[in-house]
């Protein structure tokens, strides 16, 4: 179970393992499965999570667990010379060694692996520079702390610890002279201070430090399964100069089985490296010849290859992949145990884009390249562009390696297409606007002449409006004459009526009929007497002709004195006649004829005048 062999493999441990190395580029997978499993499992059961598949979920959804996850499996426990017998033996016993093993000027390094919150680098510190002297220390001195966890760096970079814990592991001089008081805490003296890099640096992926003549790697690798930590094992005797001591935690007892170090002293864990003359790292558990391949680190070079932010890779002449670093390994899915093979049997060498053959062909013509828009579809489910360069490294006037760097070009990708697509929208949206205006050009062109128009009719109106005053006043003169003449008129009229009047009252009062002929002998006046004598209505016998009535009066023995009277032959004819009246009774009447005359001249008709003399006795 400790070393998390095959049999204790949980499927659902290895699948989140696998997980966190796809998707942060943190590779568990060397870790004893034990321990491993307990930190998770704690992890799960503080979020309230029971099996590994919704952790995983979880994980997905709330990026920011990955971080509590990384502190619990990370155990950052530590203290200034944690073990106080094992580094009063190294200050007293080894460094002396180191140093004197050294030349006036060389540099002396030192190497804090799993350095956590920093207080291994300035143990370090502090007993190589009492070693030294402040002088020697800052010239010849360097300290290298590495760690996987990037929080812990951040409080290692400080320097500033509680006094009690400085106070309590160094003596009374030391914290006086390396150490500056802040409030309660305690700092690192900041010029001695430049003598200490921290770095992250993960021991399962990243290449060694080398040259390091004394490496301190305490209370870390219990955390790996022994394969893993042979492997590491491997890596330490690479990273160590000739005759330099590695100093272990007091779980870690491996060492001795490797045949890679001799005890210098195995109680206090401390080992000298073998001499194996030329260095050859160990390959890698698979066989593969894993970081060997790898050139060896060149301490900030290095490290500020592995931790650039842009995905790096190199190809050697032998088209093994030579170098990853951490950016490209998370970007393409890399285990660490990829680097050194054959470059075109890894599925990104041909997949998205074809780069074997550009590989070859810079290796050909000694130039670089470039290979643009590279869509990569991303561990998580995600897709990112890239535009990759790649560069001819050239030594001893051979093409020795083709380095490739890729840059994620997605942001600027979306970015062009946005502008683009705005560009192409505010092109639309100008078109549209001129064909607009133009539409209001035509419009107001419309208008102007639609204005023209109106102030033509408006001036029309004009003018047809003075005529129509004119006209108005025309009619209203006229009217008022027409007035004044329809006043005469209705006052004749009432003149006429009164004379009407009047002469009816004279023709009734007569007691006689009168009957009035014009020339043509129709009747025009027939008074209320002769209604009474013959019993027709004037408006019956208005206008029939006299001779042709049909009353009791004979009226043919008139026709020749009415003709006479007519002609003006006659003045005044009576002629007495027998007639019936309306009654039927027989009467004697008095016919009186007489021309009527209007100005004296030829009669205008014939006045008939009845008298009754009475009904016979
Ligand atoms: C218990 S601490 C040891 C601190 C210190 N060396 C000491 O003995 O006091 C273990 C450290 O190993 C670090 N660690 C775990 N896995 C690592 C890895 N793969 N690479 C580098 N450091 C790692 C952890 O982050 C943690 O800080």
């Amino acid at each position: 179970m400790a070393d998390g062999t095959e049999a204790d493999v949980d499927p659902g441990l290895e699948d989140l393992l696998e997980f966190l190395r796809t998707s942060r580029g943190f590779d568990f997978s060397g870790y004893k499965r034990g321990s491993l499993g307990r930190r998770i499992a704690k992890r799960m059961h503080a979020v309230g999570v029971d099996d590994y598949s919704t952790y995983k979920e979880l994980l997905e959804a709330e990026p920011p667990e990955f971080v509590e996850l990384f502190n619990t499996i990370l155990i950052n426990v530590t203290a200034f010379v944690r073990d106080s017998d094992a580094w009063q033996y190294l200050a007293d016993e080894i460094i002396p060694k180191i140093l004197d093993a050294k030349g006036q000027d060389e540099p002396v390094r030192a190497w804090s692996a799993g350095c956590a919150s920093g207080e291994e680098a300035y143990s370090l510190a502090v007993l190589l520079c009492d070693a030294m002297g402040e002088d020697g220390f800052r010239e010849r001195f360097k300290v290298y702390g590495t760690d996987a966890d990037e929080e812990a760096l951040a409080a290692a970079r400080l320097g500033r610890y509680p006094a009690s814990a400085v106070k309590e592991a160094f003596n009374n001089e030391q914290v006086e002279r390396y150490f500056e008081s802040d409030g309660d805490d305690m700092v690192f003296r900041k010029d001695l201070r430049r003598a200490v890099i921290f770095g992250r640096h993960d021991l399962l992926q990243d290449a060694p430090i080398s040259r390091v003549d004394l490496l301190a790697c305490r209370n870390t690798l219990m955390y790996f399964n022994s394969e893993t930590q042979r492997q590491i094992l491997s890596d330490f005797h690479f990273a160590l100069s000739d005759g330099g001591y590695l100093f272990l935690g007091k779980s870690e007892a491996l060492v001795s089985r490797t045949g890679l170090f001799v005890p210098v002293d195995q109680k206090r864990h401390i080992f000298m490296k073998e001499r194996t003359g030329r260095v050859v790292r160990q390959p890698a558990p698979h066989g593969a010849p894993r970081a060997a391949r790898i050139p060896v680190a060149e301490d900030l070079a290095d490290l500020t290859f592995e931790n650039a932010p842009i995905a790096q890779i190199v190809v050697d002449r032998a088209g093994l992949l030579a170098l990853a670093n951490r950016h490209a390994r998370t970007l393409f899915g890399l285990g660490i145990n990829q680097v050194g093979r054959p470059f075109k049997d890894l599925e990104f060498s041909y997949r998205p884009v074809e780069l074997r053959s550009r590989i070859d062909q810079v290796f050909n013509e000694r130039r670089a390249t470039t290979v643009n828009d590279i869509q990569l579809t991303l561990p998580g489910g995600g897709v990112e562009f890239l535009d990759s360069y790649l560069l001819p490294l050239i030594t001893d006037s051979e093409v020795s390696a083709v380095a490739l760097a890729f840059l994620e070009v997605g942001r600027y990708k979306v970015l062009r297409e946005e502008l683009e697509r705005a560009q192409r929208e505010l092109e639309a949206a100008y078109e549209e606007l001129q064909s607009t205006n133009e539409e209001l050009e035509t419009t107001n062109e419309e208008l102007q002449s639609t204005n023209e128009e109106l102030e033509t009719t408006n001036e029309e109106l004009h003018s047809t409006n003075e005529e129509l005053e004119t006209m108005n006043e025309e009619l209203q003169s006229t009217n008022g004459e027409l007035e004044a003449t329809n006043n005469e008129l209705r006052q004749r009229s009432l003149d006429l009526d009164e004379a009407n009047i009047y002469l009816e009252a004279i023709l009734g009062s007569l007691g006689s009929g009168v009957v009035v002929l014009n020339r043509q002998l129709a009747v025009r006046v027939w008074n209320r007497v002769s209604e009474d004598l013959w019993g027709l209505r004037a408006d019956e016998v208005e206008g029939q002709h006299f001779l042709n009535l049909d009353i009791g009066l004979p009226v043919d023995p008139l026709s020749q004195p009415i003709r006479a009277a007519l002609n003006g032959e006659t003045e005044i004819v009576d002629v007495p006649l027998h007639a019936v009246n309306r009654r039927g009774r027989a009467i004697e009447v008095s016919v009186r004829v007489a021309p009527l005359r209007g100005d004296g001249k030829a009669p205008d008709g014939v006045i008939v005048v009845v008298r009754s003399a009475g009904e016979p006795t």
